[in-house]
Formats: C-alpha cells, structure tokens, sequence
C-alpha cells in the first residue's frame, strides 16, 4: 500500500511562492497577484490573525476533488477568531460557500491546500485601538506530503516549551502562536529529526509542531486530552472514530509522560497537513522495532481510502466541489 501524494505540480511558481490562480481577497474572487496587503498590517506587525488548514483531495479516478471536514474546520476557524476578539460577521456554512468557490476556480486535478485567514487589518502603530478592523482572505495552494507517511519519521521533544491555555490559547489557530511551533520544528531541524514534540511546563506531551499525537500501549490507543494545551484536531477525532468504530480500539485521552514515548508500541502524528504519519523514532530511541506500527497502518488506509471518497460509509466527512 503505497500513501504517496498526488501532486506537488503547481500552477505558477516564483521563487518560493506558490500560487493557484484566485483568492478570496476583500470581498471578491481576485487573480492570486492582487491579493496584497501593506507592511503596516496589524497582523503582520503582531501575529494577530486566525487561520485554519484544510485539505481538498481528488478521487482515485481524478474525477472529483473533495475537500474534507470542511464544516469543522470553519467552526473552529470561527471559534479561534472568538477568542482573539476577531469580528468576522459571517459563520461557517457562509463561510463554506466561499471556500466551495475558491476550490471550484482553483481546482487542478491534483490536491490542494486551503487556508482562510482572518485578521487585525488596521495600519496604525500600536497593539489597540477600540476601532480596529479586521479582513478575511481565502487562498489555496498545491500540496502534497507535509510529513513522510510511508517510512516513518523521526523526532525529538523539544527544548521549547507548549505555550500555555492562559498566555496563548493553542486551541486557538492563531497565527502568532506559531512562533512557539517555528522555533520548535526549526531545532529539531537542526538536529536531523523530521518533527519537534512539546512537553508542557510540568513535562507532559502535548503535540507536535502542527499535529496531535497519539501513543499505542497494551492495545489501546492513547493520547493527550483537549485541556493539555493542544489543537483540538479535527484529524484526532476523525483517528478517535476511525480506531472505535472500524477497528474496535478504544482511546484513551489522558496526560501522557515524556518516557511513555519511549516505550510505546506504536507512536504517530496526525493532522490535516501530517495526515497519519508514523512516528519510528524518538529523541534515538527506536519505536518498537523501529518501523511503522501495525495499528498505524490500518488507521492510515481506513484515512487515505475515506479522503479521496472511496468508502461511501465516510463520505459525511467529504464536500464534493463542483465543476469549475
Ligand atoms: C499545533 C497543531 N496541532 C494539531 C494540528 C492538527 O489539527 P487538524 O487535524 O485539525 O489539522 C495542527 C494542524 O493544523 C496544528 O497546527
């Protein structure tokens, strides 16, 4: 069984930037290149925009691109611009429709990434003023793998510690925050591994750079809970499902130590970027045997077959896009 990604193609290419050829800028649809903000952005100056990751997928047949968990992702998009104090006027099934669009112009035949973002938009100097304004901008991007799914990859528990509930809410998606992960996954990095792992302040795991994380011991999976400073991961639940209902795996959510890691059976990432990628290594010690766990790999074809539409039991979890 081979998870390798569709497509890497790119529909215009500049240097690092990659683009697809609309974004929902200002209000409308607009060719990528006009889709431009000043320097003086509040957001850009201070980290205080939200964003969400979502995947479009196209089927095996590439006749149909689907993209997945729309509905959740957008509820928590809504959910984190909540507590950064971001007024969005609009909520998630509106918010849909713009999305749906912009997958309709952009869509390629391979797949692709989508990222809503909204943000503190005034231009003045200052961290507040009463009368700030906020703007919302929908774009896409050609994605494949973010993290290797096949081999396994490496990681090391971070030197960095997770930011806290109560200093930056990491259920929040908020652009600043990724500061914490961008230090984090930079060291491990330098280090030769693929991923950082967080430990919070008293020393339990709370995820990856941009993934949960999930621990297999005596046949249960484990991972930790919504209080421990983590994403509430759309892809976590979807893991939590998948394990229960397809596989008869219980989960148990719970603080988990450091040295679990190091005797786990099985370890992976999951998230909407990672997917499901198994985890073969921790700070040089071998996940079991040092390959891909069993439960992985089941968990993994349950997840590619449902995302690009071939278990018709799952396809709640897909939006169809229409034809461009
Ligand atoms: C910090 C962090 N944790 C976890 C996840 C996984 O979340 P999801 O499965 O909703 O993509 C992400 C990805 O967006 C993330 O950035």
């Amino acid at each position: 069984m081979t998870h390798s990604s569709q497509t890497t193609t790119q529909s215009s290419t500049k240097g690092d930037a990659i683009t697809m050829p609309y974004t929902y800028f200002r209000g409308e649809f607009v060719p990528s290149a006009q889709a431009q903000i000043s320097v003086q952005t509040h957001a850009f100056n201070y980290g205080t925009g939200c964003f969400e990751g979502i995947r479009a997928y196209v089927s095996r047949s590439k006749q149909k691109t689907f993209i997945l968990h729309l509905l959740p992702h957008l509820r928590r998009f809504v959910d984190s611009c909540k507590i950064l104090g971001i007024g969005l006027n609009i909520g998630p099934e509106e918010l849909a429709k713009r999305v749906v669009e912009l997958a309709r112009r952009n869509q390629n035949g391979g797949d692709f990434y989508i990222r809503p973002l909204a943000y503190k938009s005034h231009t003045r100097v200052g961290i507040y003023y009463p009368d700030q304004t906020d703007d919302f901008v929908v774009f896409s991007v050609p994605f494949g793998n973010y993290l290797e799914v096949e081999r396994g990859i490496r990681v090391m528990v971070s030197s960095f510690t997770r930011i806290e509930d109560n200093m930056v809410p990491a259920r929040s998606k908020c652009t600043g925050m990724y500061i914490n992960s961008f230090l984090a996954k930079a060291e491990a990095a330098r280090h030769g591994y693929d991923e950082a792992i967080f430990l919070d302040r008293s020393g339990h795991v709370c995820e990856g750079s941009a993934e949960n994380i999930f621990i297999v011991r005596d046949g249960k999976l484990h991972t930790p809970g919504v209080s421990s400073d983590i994403l509430e991961g759309v892809t976590r639940q979807s893991v939590i499902e998948l394990a229960g209902k397809e596989l008869g795996i219980e989960c148990v959510e719970r603080p988990l130590d450091r040295s679990e890691l190091y005797i786990a059976d099985e370890v992976f990432l999951c998230g909407t970027g990672a997917q499901i990628s198994p985890v073969v290594e921790v700070d040089g010690r071998k996940v079991g045997p040092g390959v891909p766990g069993k439960l992985t790999q089941q968990l993994q074809t349950l997840y590619f077959g449902i995302v690009r539409g071939d278990n018709v039991a799952y396809r709640a979890w897909l939006t169809e896009v229409p034809p461009a």
